[in-house]
């Protein structure tokens, strides 16, 4: 970042794209901020998430001193980021008049962004929305790109499955506007959770990852991170929302097929990290009691996994996977489950993601250079690859 204002990292797609503003003190003035970018509007919703302090919810209201201002507050977890959801947002959004020309506001962590991203790009078959992310797993992935959606609840082989962003659909925002002093106020576990995602984006950057997007690097800085040193901070946020507008502007709806992994190197450990969070009987040991994991918990999980199939399959190093290991443990996450149902359960819910088509799994495994596709690589080798987390 220079100087004092935020730093600007432009997400270039095929309509222009939009910025990411990475900054301090950003959403006290988000109006006049939102104004400044001409992205302007008449009406506004803001959707609250109430993990945000009251102040600065308030702050973000008043400060669009030039709109009329209707706002609704939801705090959600995965089994409320739902259908039901969303109808509450749709009727929100209905009920405050917004027009195609009007705009939404989602303040809040991945889950409030997700759902009320879907609610904008429904609402009058779509209007505007700027994403304001408050937790650091939103600043660096849910609030960028432009996907949506909400969970499903199903019955796979008998046994009820969460099914992860199984609705959904890309509605890119207008704007994103992190400002990491919202991260003073997040429970420290959601931070942690955020990490996880960064430790993604330094492995997808490979060898040649530079400053905090190298494994080494981030594993030095992480006591200084997790201590909230907010300048620090605000460089992961740019250097990651750097590395994902890059990728996302290279795939911009996830169509890249055969060995191009594209867009789907975003994916890295999420299938087996869905699997995780889809299966009820999975645990988590953190702050010294049991837990179902967090997403963040999950993909750091799913990270160390996809290490170990890539050094099963022989395309990935063992010191990779212990790069990929160390920084989930320097991140204080979870580095095995707990509790776990057996592994031809998590095999089954992992080949019911989203990611396998015509019941062929497809999944992202770290190399030296990054990521690469590998064709469903069998129940052997993911049982062995399951085995380094449970
Ligand atoms: N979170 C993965 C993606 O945005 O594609």
């Amino acid at each position: 970042m220079t100087g004092q204002g935020p730093a600007t990292v432009r997400v270039p797609l095929s309509d222009g794209g939009y910025d990411v503003l990475v900054g301090r003190g950003l959403l006290a003035g988000l109006g006049g901020l939102v104004r400044s970018t001409g992205v302007d509007a008449e009406r506004v919703h803001v959707f609250e998430d109430t993990g945000v302090p009251q102040a600065l919810r308030d702050a973000v209201v008043g400060s669009f001193e030039m709109a009329r201002v209707t706002r609704s507050e939801f705090r959600l977890d995965e089994t409320t980021k739902s259908i039901a959801t969303l109808e509450r947002m749709l009727v929100d959004l209905a009920e405050a008049g917004l027009a195609r020309s009007d705009l939404v506001i989602a303040l809040g962590g991945g889950i409030l962004g997700d759902v009320a991203g879907l609610a904008a790009g429904l609402h009058r078959r779509g209007i505007r929305v700027v994403q304001c992310p408050t937790s650091l797993l939103a600043m660096v992935d849910a609030s960028v790109g432009g996907k949506t959606g909400v969970n499903l609840r199903a019955g796979i082989d008998g046994s009820p499955v969460l099914l992860k962003n199984a609705v959904g659909m890309f509605h890119q925002p207008s704007l994103v506007v992190a400002d990491v002093e919202a991260l003073a106020s997040l429970d420290p576990r959601e931070l942690r959770c955020g990490m996880a995602e960064c430790i993604k984006h330094a492995v997808i950057s490979g060898e040649t990852g530079q400053g905090l997007l190298s494994l080494s690097n981030l594993i030095d800085a992480m006591p200084r991170l997790l201590n909230g040193d907010a300048t620090l901070l605000a460089s992961l946020v740019e250097q990651s929302t750097c590395l994902k507008a890059g990728v996302v502007a290279g795939d911009e709806r996830e169509t890249a097929t055969g060995s191009t992994p594209g867009r789907r190197a975003l994916n890295l450990g999420h299938t087996f990290a869905h699997a995780i969070e889809g299966c009820e009987g999975t645990r988590v040991e953190v702050d010294d009691a049991s837990h179902h994991p967090k997403h963040g918990e999950a993909v750091g999980l799913g990270l160390i996994a996809a290490g170990r199939l890539a050094e099963v399959l022989g395309v990935g190093s063992a010191s990779l996977r212990e790069g990929i290991e160390n920084s989930v443990q320097a991140a204080r996450l979870p580095a095995t489950l707990s509790a776990s149902p057996d592994l031809a359960s998590l095999i089954a819910v992992m080949r019911q993601d989203k990611k396998a088509s015509g019941g062929r799994l497809r999944l992202v495994v770290p190399t030296s250079s990054g990521v690469e596709m590998t064709d469903d690589p069998g129940d052997e080798a993911l049982s062995r690859a399951w085995q380094c987390v449970i």
